[in-house]
């Protein structure tokens, strides 16, 4: 594990100590096959996996305790951060016998938690890539003494959002999770998955079965009367949970566009990983991520895109805003254009892949044998 100096300590966040919970227990389903044997959080963007770039921002804000509510894949975790000592952070680990869901996670974690009921704990998603000022987050909740505060940010298309429309005050007055008809899209205000509780709040959210936060508990306490206050920021904010936005996060990590502490290397057009092997005449732009072992044979192009530990791209291959998983073989000549290709498969020479497609882990495609246009 590699993490620079800068994510060490720069004091305390807020009220002395504030914990934090990182939900990473979901199937991230939408970016299969990354996630058939990584979960989500684990996937690696810009070198690491993407889990540390959040931990590294949580330790600079002065974070000190968290826990990790896993269920998906759990076990792989905690071999890898284990107690957080590199990080700084005291980290625990609690995982579902079922998946609780997002509500359902917050509240299992609670005996873990040490705040008092008064005082505030950050809670996570544990896909999102964001500049959010986790201090300014604090305190606009102790000032607007809120039960919960949310992080708001503006996107173009809130459908595949939880909407949260607010009034002049910055008071939530609605809540709706994935819209499914145009009247229900009032907003451009999305939920952008970072929210601070008032511990008390935690332990109202029913134990023991699946709860969504965003279905259940947030439009529950907005009926029930409870202040919630939603932040808006514009800072950079991307959730990784598809493929595309996976690949764009971890190249703006590598040009420096995203903020993080945890980037093995200079921000640039490509990090390279030790143990990795660049023909001379190869060319990596855009923020590709090449992973340790992984081999770039002569005239490749890779733009923008994340190839994993092992990956071999053979010569004149052209790969753009694509990922290639541990071990895959990109045979001579293969153009990939928003592809994602599973670890250990083989697209043999001369494939065209465009377009959102998705090679599985292990599959193997005979040279010559997929095109998009029709010259040779
Ligand atoms: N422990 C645990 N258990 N974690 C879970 C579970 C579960 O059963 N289900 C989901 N998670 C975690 C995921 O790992 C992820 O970090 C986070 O909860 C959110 O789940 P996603 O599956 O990524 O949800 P989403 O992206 O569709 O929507 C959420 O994030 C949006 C912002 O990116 C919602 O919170 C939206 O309201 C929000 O706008
Ligand atoms: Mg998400």
């Amino acid at each position: 594990m590699q993490v620079s100096a800068s994510a060490g300590s720069t004091g305390p966040a807020g009220p002395a100590g504030t914990e934090a919970v990182l939900l990473v227990g979901g199937k991230g389903t939408r970016l299969r096959p990354l996630t058939v044997n990584t979960p989500k959080p684990m996937v690696p963007a810009a070198g690491v996996p993407f889990l540390s770039h959040q931990l590294a921002r949580l330790r600079a804000a002065g974070i000190e305790h968290v826990v990790m509510a896993t269920s998906y894949l759990a076990e792989v975790f905690e071999p890898y951060f284990g107690d957080g000592s590199d990080f700084g952070l005291r980290l625990e680990y609690v995982t579902e016998d079922e998946p609780l869901g997002t509500g359902g996670a917050i509240r299992n974690v609670a005996s873990r938690l040490y705040s008092a009921p008064h005082e505030p704990v950050l809670i996570c998603n544990g896909d999102i890539l964001t500049g959010l000022d986790i201090r300014a987050l604090l305190a606009a909740h102790t000032t607007s003494g809120a039960e919960i505060s949310l992080h708001l940010t503006r996107v173009a298309d809130p459908r595949a959002y939880g909407l949260v429309p607010t009034d002049a005050d910055g008071r939530v007055t609605a809540f709706l999770e994935k819209p499914q008809t145009p009247e229900e899209i009032v907003t451009d205000q999305i939920n952008a998955g970072a929210y601070v509780f008032n511990r008390s709040v935690i332990d109202t959210i029913p134990a023991g079965h699946p709860v969504s936060v965003e279905r259940e508990t947030f439009p529950g306490l907005l009926a029930a009367g409870a202040h919630l206050h939603g932040v808006v920021d514009s800072t950079y904010w991307l959730d990784l949970g598809t493929p595309q936005a996976f690949v764009r996060g971890s190249a703006d990590l590598v040009l420096g566009r995203a903020p993080s502490p945890a980037v093995p290397g200079r921000r640039g057009e490509s990090l390279v990983l030790d143990g990795a092997r660049i023909a001379q005449d190869a060319k990596l732009t855009g923020g590709t991520a090449v992973g340790g072992g992984a081999v770039v044979g002569a005239g490749a192009q890779v733009e923008g895109s994340t190839l994993l530990a092992g990956a071999v791209v053979e010569p004149g291959a052209r790969i753009r805003g694509s990922m290639v998983g541990a071990g895959a073989r990109i045979g001579a000549r293969v153009v990939l254009d928003g592809a994602v290709v599973g670890d250990g498969a083989v697209v043999g020479a001369d494939n065209e892949l465009r377009g959102g497609i998705r090679v599985w882990c292990g599959a193997e495609l005979a040279a010559g044998s997929v095109r998009f246009s029709s010259d040779q």
